[in-house]
């Protein structure tokens, strides 16, 4: 074991202004959903260009979404296989079937495979569920257009976009991420290890032509909100009008969250840096870095920083650990958790064997907007070693 600091692996950045974003909230009388949770929602509004809805955590985002889209059995959600298990689990508790695809080469949804799997379910409504996996913004066009070109069915795209920054540009162009130009929805996660982060959070941005009912899925069903029933002058009287779930951000995650977007260009600037230390210094080495997406014009929010370790990866990681260097896995194939391999609703389509490998050998380092050059030479050193010992 080592005397030095420990390296944790992605803690939030939380400065002055969001200790007293949280104070004044606290302070207020009003601490569930209200003024923040709504300019929260107006201002992810304004960054994509489309309603957002604020939500306790994406997984309870995407619970409201299928609540309000009416889905279940009988309908197939199609997902990578490398992903986090939350979302796929949401559809299976719906009573939907599962299908994994396998991922290509950068670990991003392989778009023919997914066209491949959707083709065979033509007679069903389908949901295709992509994640811009580490921050690394996907190609949805060429995506979707697989999908347009492939299969003639009812498809339905929710982008995963847990990784990435509400409203960060694109390819250059005047698109933003959560537009939902080739979506009906796009699903962001502010959980405090995410680029944005709060104490649990969430938010959907959403076509309005292709998705009603969604703030009241939201809110049990309801007709009104909180702050409708308890404000003076507001209405106790409330109706269920429709299925729902209890998925509502409350006022201090929203206020944290605020000033998290409100800092979103520093805090991305300073992810970059970091980044940039580390890909100089891994490839520098030989070592394998997954961020296809800087290549070209496309985006990254540099969330993730997924090193291909050669050979016994969880060796590493408890050497690595053993130097206070704390590590983590995104992900494991979903189809690999006992519950899912077990489950009559889950299938694979095809072996999945970059999924597979992918899952072997990638190691995520620890990456926040707080590191400085030593905290990565320390892991870089720290992770060489291991590998080579
Ligand atoms: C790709 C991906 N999707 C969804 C989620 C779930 O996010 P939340 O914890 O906000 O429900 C995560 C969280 O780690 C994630 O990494």
């Amino acid at each position: 074991m080592t005397d030095l600091k420990p390296i944790d692996f992605a803690p939030p950045d939380i400065g002055e202004a969001e200790r007293r974003a949280v104070d004044d909230v606290l302070r207020s009388g009003w601490i569930t959903s209200g003024m923040h949770a709504r300019s929260l929602s107006d201002e992810i509004a304004d960054l994509t260009g489309r309603p957002a809805a604020v939500t306790s955590s994406a997984t309870l985002g995407l619970q409201a979404l299928l609540l309000a889209g009416k889905w279940g059995r009988g309908d197939l959600a199609i997902f990578p296989v490398i992903t986090f298990p939350g979302m796929p689990m949401q559809c299976l508790n719906a009573g939907m079937d599962v299908a994994f695809v396998d991922v290509d080469g950068d670990c991003l949804m392989d778009p023919d495979q997914a066209a491949e799997a959707a083709a065979r379910h033509t007679h069903r409504r389908v949901l295709l569920v992509p994640t811009h996996m580490m921050g690394a913004v996907m190609d949805m066009h060429t995506l979707v257009r697989k999908q347009i070109d492939q299969v003639v069915g009812m498809m339905t795209v929710i982008e995963d976009c847990a990784h990435l920054y509400p409203g960060m540009d694109i390819d250059g162009s005047e698109r933003r991420v959560g537009d939902c130009l080739w979506s009906c929805a796009s699903i962001f996660s502010f959980y405090p290890t995410k680029c944005v982060a709060t104490c649990e959070g969430g938010a959907v941005t959403y076509n309005p032509a292709l998705i009603s009912g969604l703030g009241s899925a939201i809110w049990h069903g309801m007709d009104r909100t909180a702050d409708d029933r308890y404000r003076a002058g507001g209405t106790t009287m409330y109706e269920i009008v429709r299925p729902g779930t209890k998925a509502n951000m409350s006022d201090v995650a929203a206020a944290i969250a605020r000033v998290q977007l409100q800092r979103r260009q520093e805090l991305r600037g300073r992810r970059e840096t970091v980044a940039t230390w580390y890909s100089i210094g891994l490839r520098q080495c030989g070592y394998r870095v997954y961020q296809s997406a800087q290549r070209g014009t496309r985006r990254h929010s540099q969330h993730l920083m997924v090193v291909d370790v050669p050979h016994s990866r969880d060796r590493v990681r408890e050497r690595m650990a053993a130097d206070g260097v704390a590590t983590s896995i995104h992900f494991r194939p979903v189809t690999e958790h006992p519950f899912f391999r077990g489950h009559p609703g889950v299938w694979k389509h095809g072996p999945c064997e970059n999924g597979w490998k992918y899952g072997q050998h990638a190691l995520s380092l620890p990456l926040h907007p707080n590191m400085k050059m030593d905290d990565v030479e320390r892991v870089l050193h720290s992770f060489d070693r291991a590998v080579r010992r």
